[in-house]
């Protein structure tokens, strides 16, 4: 049942995630209108007690906050470049993943029509979506995101705002996608390495597990007062020790029949660091290398 102090939503696009966050606005009690271009996507939240929008010109005309999640920004284009003249005044809230720039032109675009936009990250998959724990980031307009905050909660109550620069939630989403897929290659690349003993995932995972825990986690962590003082020193793990160990583990990995591709870049930038002078510093001292591309 809706409630009349809640801000009507439109929610448009309704593939794995738009269900979810139209789902989570009717459990809230939002009045939820919903699109998507396969109308049959809809049909299930209409049971729930969503309203049908037959075309998007309906969508708009129904919420205040409209919230878009559709695969990309092309698709956002072609779903609202055709009722723009209706978008003035409108809330955009923009679920759509893309790269910074696409959110900068978004929020350009935005502005030319007269609409609020800000441009969000959900940092999770579809059944999270609504939970407090949930993260999501956004960029853009800060008086967009102070004035719709508890209506933006619902769709996860660690909704952050990062900062007026549109682009900006893309680029925390991208850093931290960075992060998952690198760690996870490498979780894999452990498998592989003692899995070419016949060694099974799962007697490495529990031992990966405290690895993380006790030394990765520290050492991510202390890496980010380093980076921001711009100051390596270490006192007991240097560049020149790891340097050796990243070139044992790519000619082990070889040895052991296995592909040690994900391994050959981090060899290259700490040996890049030994040759430059830096082998006594810790190895977050690798960033200097990454900022600075030749
Ligand atoms: N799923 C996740 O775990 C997850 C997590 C975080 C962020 N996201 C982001 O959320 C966004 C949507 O993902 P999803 O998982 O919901 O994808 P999905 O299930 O593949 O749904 C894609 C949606 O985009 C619509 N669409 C595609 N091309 C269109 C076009 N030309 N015109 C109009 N609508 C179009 C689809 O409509 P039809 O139904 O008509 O094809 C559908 O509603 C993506 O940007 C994704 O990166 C997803």
């Amino acid at each position: 049942m809706a409630d009349a102090n809640r801000a009507p939503v439109s929610v448009l696009g309704l593939g794995m995630m738009g269900a979810a966050l139209a789902g989570a606005y009717l459990k809230a009690g939002h009045r939820t209108t919903v699109w998507n271009r396969s109308a049959g996507k809809a049909d299930a939240l209409v049971e729930q007690g969503a309203v049908r929008a037959d075309d998007v010109a309906a969508a708009v005309a129904a919420g205040d906050i409209l919230v878009i999640c559709v695969v990309d920004y092309d698709a956002m284009y072609t779903i609202l470049d055709p009722v723009k003249d209706s978008l003035s005044g409108k809330v955009i809230v923009n679920l759509t993943s893309g790269v910074p720039e696409d959110a900068r032109n978004a929020a350009k675009w935005a502005d030319e029509i007269g609409a609020e936009y800000l441009d969000g990250y959900i940092m999770t998959v579809p059944p999270a979506v609504g939970l407090p724990q949930t993260l999501l980031f956004y960029g853009g307009s800060q008086a967009t995101f102070e004035a719709h905050e508890s209506t933006l909660k619902v769709l996860g109550g660690n909704s952050v705002f990062l900062g007026t620069d549109a682009g900006i939630a893309s680029l925390y989403d991208l850093a931290l996608l960075g992060i998952l897929w690198s760690s996870l290659a490498s979780a894999l690349h452990g498998y592989a390495l003692v899995g070419s003993e016949k060694v099974p995932a799962a007697a490495l995972a529990p031992y990966a597990e405290a690895w993380i825990t006790n030394v990765v986690l520290p050492s991510v962590k202390g890496a980010a007062q380093m980076v921001d003082a711009g100051q390596y020193g270490t006192a007991f793990s240097t560049t020149d020790l790891n340097a050796v160990g990243l070139v044992k583990l790519v000619e082990a990995s070889k040895a052991q029949g296995i592909r040690p591709d994900l391994m050959i870049p981090i060899r290259d930038f700490l040996a890049k660091r030994v040759a430059d002078g830096h082998g006594d510093e810790a190895i977050a001292g690798m960033i200097e290398v990454i900022k600075n591309p030749e």
